[in-house]
């Protein structure tokens, strides 16, 4: 077990909310740093409720290499995890220049700082869309990468290829690059959840908006893809699974791997169509919805194999599609408005 502090960056955002309750729940001590670009400090209230410690929040941007020297200064840091980013994909289509910086260069910052601080641990939250359009279904950590067509990738691409460079050169560093596919569900507590700002990119949040009914339909992008019924496939993980991924994961660093690589997943492709039947199914809510054409980009299919990652550190997900509608919706239906009070 660590005995210094779990530096956990972009802590307040959805996946690093949910990871630091469960970080708390195993006796890590924790500092959040978030910049609240797309959070609240309202949410460390929310964290503390549930775990019934508090994390320390410092409210800095990663980037900003003098506070984060002086962070390091304050805490014995003896891991990072590193969620701090942007990460909507059509917005980096249209800002890339946003998304280079903030994405890329809050990582170099953070290289940086751990190495004048002797920190040798990190955790980076990488993506299943540095498979791009992958060439087989299931995907494997060893599948080709890189050959993605907006800047959001591209920035998963471009930190995946400098912290392996990091590791040929430095072989103290221990770094994981976890893949996660598509998040949803919400803790259990309905205190802590996905809150987008405006109309939600996303499938889940989207549906559970409508069920609140603050919008009409789903708007279903496509049904000539080629899958099981013609909607696109993804692999949908519970927040909470892919949490305990992360603790797994430090659990992992202990023992000095250098660099490892894993897909965090369920292992299970669900279409758009059988999403909406799911939610109807476990929360008895009519979910409208209209077959409309396919959103550029998008892919036919996508879902993980992720035996690597129970073969190496025993993690696999114990939450089923039931479990990730009821825990969406009771955050929802308790949230009207998100975070807004
Ligand atoms: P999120 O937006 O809810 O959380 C990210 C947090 O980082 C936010 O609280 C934001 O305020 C903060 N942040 C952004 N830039 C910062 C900066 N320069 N300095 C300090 N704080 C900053 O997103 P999330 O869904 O929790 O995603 C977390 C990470 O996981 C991101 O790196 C994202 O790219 C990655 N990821 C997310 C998904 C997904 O579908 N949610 C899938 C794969 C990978
Ligand atoms: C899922 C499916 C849509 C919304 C995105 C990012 C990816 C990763 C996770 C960070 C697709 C369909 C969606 C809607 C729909 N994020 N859909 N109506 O596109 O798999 O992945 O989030 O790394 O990089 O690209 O997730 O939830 O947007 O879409 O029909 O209103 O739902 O076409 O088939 P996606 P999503």
């Amino acid at each position: 077990m660590l005995k210094g502090y779990v530096l956990v960056t972009g802590g307040t955002g959805y996946i690093g909310s949910h990871t630091v309750v469960e970080l708390l729940n195993n006796d890590y001590k924790v500092v959040i740093v978030d910049n609240l670009c797309n959070s609240k400090a309202l949410v460390v209230d929310r964290i503390e409720k549930i775990a019934h410690k508090r994390p320390d929040f410092i409210e800095a941007d990663v980037r900003d290499k003098e506070k984060m020297r002086e962070i390091f200064k304050n805490y014995p840091i003896d891991a990072v995890i590193h969620f701090a980013g942007l990460k909507a994909v059509g917005e980096s289509v249209e800002k890339p220049q946003l998304y280079y910086d903030n994405n890329i260069g809050s990582t170099e910052v953070l290289l940086e700082v751990m190495k004048e601080f002797n920190c040798k641990n990190i955790v980076f939250s990488s993506s299943a869309t540095v498979y791009g359009n992958p060439k087989r279904i299931p995907i494997f950590e060893d599948d080709p990468t890189g050959e993605v067509t907006n800047p959001y990738a591209e920035t998963k691409v471009k930190i995946e290829i400098i912290l392996k460079e990091l590791a040929k050169i430095d072989s103290s560093m221990n770094i994981a690059i976890l893949r996660y596919f598509n998040p949803i569900g919400a803790h259990k507590s309905g205190l802590i959840g996905e809150d987008p700002n405006g109309i939600p990119n996303n499938l889940m949040p989207y549906i559970t908006q409508v069920a609140i009914g603050k919008l009409p339909f789903v708007h279903v992008f496509g049904s000539d893809y080629k899958t099981k019924d013609g909607t696109g496939v993804r692999d949908y993980i519970h927040v909470v699974d892919l949490a305990l991924g992360h603790v797994a994961t430090l659990k992992k660093l202990e023992q000095n791997p250098g660099l490892v690589i894993y897909n965090l997943g369920t292992g299970i492709g669900t279409s758009v169509i059988e999403l909406i039947e799911a939610f109807k199914m476990a929360n008895k809510i009519d979910i409208p919805y209209r077959i409309e054409g396919r959103r550029p980009g998008d892919i036919d299919e996508c879902y993980a194999n992720c035996d690597k990652a129970f073969r190496e550190m025993g993690w696999k997900t114990k939450y089923n599609m039931v479990d990730c509608c009821k825990d969406s919706w009771n955050w929802q239906s308790h949230n009207p408005k998100g975070y807004e009070e």
